[in-house]
């Protein structure tokens, strides 16, 4: 079964592919609808079964629009109105059952656990739409915007800062691995890296610097990232967090020790004034608006994957 769980559960060269589909599927289909399906409608008659354990909008609109670009359908299912691990049936159950009806899940839930635990007994693929651990969809579709905008990946610097220990970072790390990109995070000491995610950069030979220095770790950047301080999983006293970050703040004045033309990123949805300033997010930089899109392209090429 091809699941698609974490970045690091691929290889590189399939990374490789699913990036490169996505561009080449995007550029075919420049002169249709937002809601057309692709030429060659490769998942018609096929469905998938979404299920989200926490707000979304992009991961529940992208998928959507990729289904049909791909020429089938989707259902979305509320974990609250159907029987989903609650006492009256198990999720091992809930798996079999979605077996019998669609041809892949996608799950965002609040514990990676989860993923896992249907994954097993699931007979159809998985996509991680957002864990506690990882956004690897995310990360995949920055890539693709990434070198839509600036080319190839590889050896570029990019930045992360403030949160260095949340789904987005774990899955930006995997990313620096495979693609082969050199990564900076600028955090304090207490929001850095997890020794797991550590062990598991040094093991796969990434080329990542952690630092407490913002302006060191955007230094010679081509890509500016950060995310919200408190993210939907984080159990943190939110005003004790967001002092400890401040000096992260992604502002104009940390954006000049970036390279001229270093473009910023964000996964959205962004907590104004706070990670970022409004000059930054909203200036000529910002590509925020495409990385929203390019869900949708790099997605399809996800699901077709999986499915192949
Ligand atoms: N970036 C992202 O995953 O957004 P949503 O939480 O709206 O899906
Ligand atoms: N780290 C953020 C990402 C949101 C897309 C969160 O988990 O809330």
């Amino acid at each position: 079964m091809k699941n698609f769980i974490d970045i690091s559960d691929l290889s590189s060269r399939d990374l490789r592919f699913i990036i490169d589909e996505a561009k080449s599927r995007k550029e075919k289909r420049k002169n249709l609808n937002k809601s057309s399906p692709d030429d060659d409608k490769p998942f018609f008659g096929k469905s998938m079964a979404m299920i989200f354990e926490k707000p979304s909008t992009r991961t529940r609109m992208s998928f959507d629009i990729a289904i049909k670009q791909l020429g089938g359908s989707t259902i979305t299912l509320n974990p609250d109105g159907i029987h989903y691990g609650k006492g009256d049936e198990t999720l091992k159950d809930t798996a079999k059952v979605l077996t019998e009806y669609v041809d892949i899940v996608m799950l965002r839930t609040a514990s990676h656990k989860n993923l896992q635990e249907f994954g097993k007994y699931l007979n159809i693929p998985i996509i991680n739409g957002l864990s506690d651990l990882s956004h690897p969809c995310q990360v995949m579709s920055d890539i693709l915007t990434f070198e839509e905008i600036k080319g190839s990946i590889k050896n570029s610097v990019i930045s992360w800062l403030g949160d260095g220990n949340n789904n987005m970072s774990n899955s930006l790390i995997e990313a620096a691995g495979k693609f082969g990109f050199k990564l900076n995070i600028g955090c304090p000491k207490k929001y850095a890296p997890s020794t797991k995610i550590l062990n598991w950069a040094k093991k796969n030979n990434v080329n990542l610097t952690i630092t407490k220095d913002p302006k060191e770790a955007v230094k010679n950047s081509d890509c500016v990232m950060t995310d919200k301080w408190v993210s939907m999983n984080d159990k943190v006293n939110k005003k004790i967090k967001k002092k400890n970050l401040k000096n992260y703040q992604v502002n104009k004045k940390l954006m000049q020790f970036a390279k001229p033309k270093a473009i910023f990123m964000h996964c959205l949805p962004v907590g104004r004034g706070e990670e970022v300033t409004d000059d930054v997010i909203d200036g000529p930089q910002s590509v925020v608006w495409l990385q929203a899109l390019n869900r949708v392209h790099a997605q399809k090429s996800i699901i077709n994957w999986c499915l192949n």
